[in-house]
């Protein structure tokens, strides 16, 4: 089944044709607009520039993945949760093109897309277990089916990547702050500062990451960088306060579920240092972990998600379809 996805909840505007079927998906063409160059000039992304900027790539990026291919059999959008000036214009685009053309529609969750981000070339094996890290999402999921979600756990503040971009915001470095954190921690102490691991002694899977922001905030009003402490120092001893608190919630519910399958994905899941300790960590359980491409918000996972959707009859009335912002998963 040839699926378009379409993808603007945030600060990328992607568009991907995807040859779903059972035996696994290909992706035949894919184009993202990222807007990171603009935002990082405000530290963050600026909900009215990232609209604008939507508006205007959609339109050229469906035509340029669209060039010289059959008509798809779906249109899968992003539906939410996400940025509702970016959602609309996906949702429009996706309508228009669904009237246009009297291709079916199929309404997909951003978070829905990023576990299905992981079969981009694996298979998900059920019970499966995902651990959802982004800009504004920390969640873990039990995933029985596809389509089938229980939120075990969320953040009851900031999202994981949302203390990445925090404290590097606070030590002047440019957004997204995750992969320059990272970077400065591969060669820095881990032990140098021993920051809070919220929540950890809670049997719950509930993550919390604003009292470790405002650690660092303080740490650096009371201290100063130096060449004992260096910002090395720092940044991988932040890194490895929110990756010991990510590992041990999904152990803890690794552990209470005996998921056969682990998912990890997200934007943060592009995190080297994560990466390699969720490895460790679930050696013994089929671990799946997008490529870094796949990782980041992009059209071709919302396809995939869209897939099992239309498989399950689940599309969507072109004037019917609807965006929420802070829509759920289950
Ligand atoms: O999934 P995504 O592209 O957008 C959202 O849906 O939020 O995730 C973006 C987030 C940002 O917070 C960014 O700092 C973080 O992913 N990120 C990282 C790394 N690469 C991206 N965080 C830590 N380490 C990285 N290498
Ligand atoms: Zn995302």
């Amino acid at each position: 089944m040839l699926i378009i996805g379409i993808e603007s909840s945030c600060d990328d505007t992607s568009v991907a044709l995807v040859e779903c079927s059972d035996k696994g998906h290909f992706v035949i063409a894919e184009k993202t607009a990222s807007q990171i160059d603009i935002h990082a000039k405000y530290g963050g992304v600026v909900p009215e520039i990232a609209g604008r900027m939507h508006a205007e790539k959609i339109v050229p990026l469906i035509e340029e993945v669209l060039k010289n291919q059959k008509n798809p059999d779906a249109i899968a959008v992003t539906s939410g949760p996400g940025l509702i000036t970016g959602l609309i214009v996906g949702a429009e685009a996706a309508r228009a093109l669904s009237y246009a053309k009297k291709i079916p529609l199929i309404a997909v969750n951003h978070l829905e897309g990023h576990i299905h981000s992981v079969e981009i070339p694996s298979t998900i094996i059920f019970p499966a277990l995902a651990l959802i890290v982004s800009g504004g999402h920390t969640e873990i999921v039990l995933m029985r089916d596809h389509g089938d979600y229980e939120i075990l756990g969320k953040t009851k503040d900031d999202a994981a990547g949302e203390c990445f971009d925090k404290v590097a915001k606070i030590l002047g470095l440019p957004y997204p702050g995750g992969p320059q954190i990272s970077k400065l921690a591969e060669t820095g102490n881990t032990k140098a500062i021993n920051f809070p691991r919220p929540m950890l002694d809670q049997e719950n899977f509930d993550f919390s990451f604003a009292g470790l922001k405002t650690s660092a905030l303080y740490w650096l009003r009371d201290n100063k960088l130096d060449k004992k402490i260096t910002i090395n120092d720092f940044c991988a001893s932040v890194e490895e306060a929110i990756i010991d608190v990510l590992v041990a919630k999904t152990r803890l519910a690794a552990a209470a579920h005996n998921p056969k399958t682990i998912i990890l994905a997200g934007g943060v899941a592009a995190n080297k240092k994560l990466r390699e300790t969720f490895q460790k960590t679930f050696s013994a359980t089929t671990l799946l972990v997008p490529s870094i491409q796949y990782c980041m918000d992009n059209a071709a996972m919302i396809a995939i998600a869209g897939y099992y959707k239309a498989m399950d009859n689940q599309y969507t009335d072109w004037r019917e379809l609807e965006v929420d912002p802070n829509l759920n998963l289950e």
